[in-house]
């Protein structure tokens, strides 16, 4: 008999025929998002699920999972919405998407930071408006970005393919993470206050946890320049999103480029009226060959594991019994 996989949402369908090459597939082809009363009945029985972010897997939800699901496959780097320690106690394999994004995700990064130090989305609502009347000497004057400071918070992957971005702009590299990372570029690794007082541009590369949420909070925006800009395309929660709308109101820091939210779909109304923050929908990793690459990669990994292969980005080794 064929095991039986839930994928919870819509993924590309290439990674739908996949899976039914080795599955059968209950598929919610839709961008809806199971809530958890759904989730747990439609798991009942199956011994895999294809997740995205917004599945949350909390010890409660895994607790009342009914003990056939073998592996939680999820369609993203970031797992802060999976308890990993509370699946591995059940024995149930937890894996993710990493290197297949991590360009893409840095292109956006630098995206943004481009974006918010030149003024683009501001100056392509100008001249769209009809207000653009003549040229002067300092319409839309932004800020530099060559040979600037590009300060990392988080040297993974991304972290170190933003890093090498900023190189490419001649800029100086300064990051900081739990302890120095061993790069094949120049960068100096300081202190979360060295970075944060030096940083012409900020970028946050952290995955979400206890000790990176609200990373960046009133007291650290305080501490940046006040030409600075501050990039997240890491997790919402990393920045405390009320603080960073008055930074940016009372120009405690120039401008921001910002990708993902506290309380996505929803915005921060004060954040929403700060004509310099750059926003987007949480589209960093939204490449068409990234985005389908994820979605093949989550569904291999998904049927390795069933097939009793380890697979190849396992977030939890302790729970697989080889
Ligand atoms: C991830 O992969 O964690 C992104 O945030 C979604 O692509």
């Amino acid at each position: 008999m064929k095991p039986q996989i839930l994928v919870t949402k819509r993924v590309y369908p290439e990674a739908i025929e996949y899976l039914k090459q080795h599955a059968e597939v209950d598929y919610e082809g839709t961008d809806d998002g199971l809530a958890a009363a759904d989730l747990l009945a439609r798991a009942r029985g199956k011994q895999a699920i294809v997740s995205q972010l917004t599945d949350k897997f909390t010890p409660d939800v895994l607790a009342k999972l009914d003990g056939s699901v073998r592996v939680i496959s999820n369609v993203a780097v970031g797992f802060d919405n999976i308890d990993v320690p509370a699946a591995t106690e059940r024995g149930i394999l937890v894996t993710n998407t990493p290197d297949v994004l991590t360009d893409t995700t840095a292109d956006f990064a630098f995206a943004l930071l481009m974006a918010a130090a030149r003024r683009i989305v501001e100056a392509h609502q100008f001249v769209h408006s009809g207000a653009w009347s003549r040229w002067s000497v300092d319409l839309m004057v932004g800020l530099d970005i060559h040979h600037r400071t590009l300060g990392i918070f988080g040297m993974g992957r991304i972290g170190q393919a933003m890093a090498r971005r900023g190189l490419g702009f001649s800029m100086r590299v300064l990051y900081h993470d739990a302890a120095p990372v061993s790069t094949d570029f120049p960068a100096e690794f300081v202190s979360k206050e060295q970075l944060l007082r030096e940083a012409d541009f900020v970028s946050l590369h952290v995955p979400l946890s206890a000790a990176t949420r609200h990373l960046i909070g009133e007291a650290e925006l305080r501490m940046m320049k006040p030409t600075a800009v501050l990039v997240n395309t890491a997790r919402g929660p990393v920045v405390d999103e009320p603080a960073l709308a008055r930074a940016l109101r009372e120009k405690w820091i120039a401008a921001a480029g910002i990708d993902v939210f506290e309380r996505e779909p929803q915005v921060n109304a004060e954040l929403l009226k700060c004509s310099n923050a750059v926003l987007a929908p949480h589209i960093a990793s939204a490449s068409v060959a990234t985005r389908m690459r994820m979605s093949m990669l989550a569904a291999e990994n998904a049927v390795a594991a069933l097939e009793g292969r380890r697979p190849g980005n396992l977030l939890n080794p302790e729970a697989w019994k080889g």
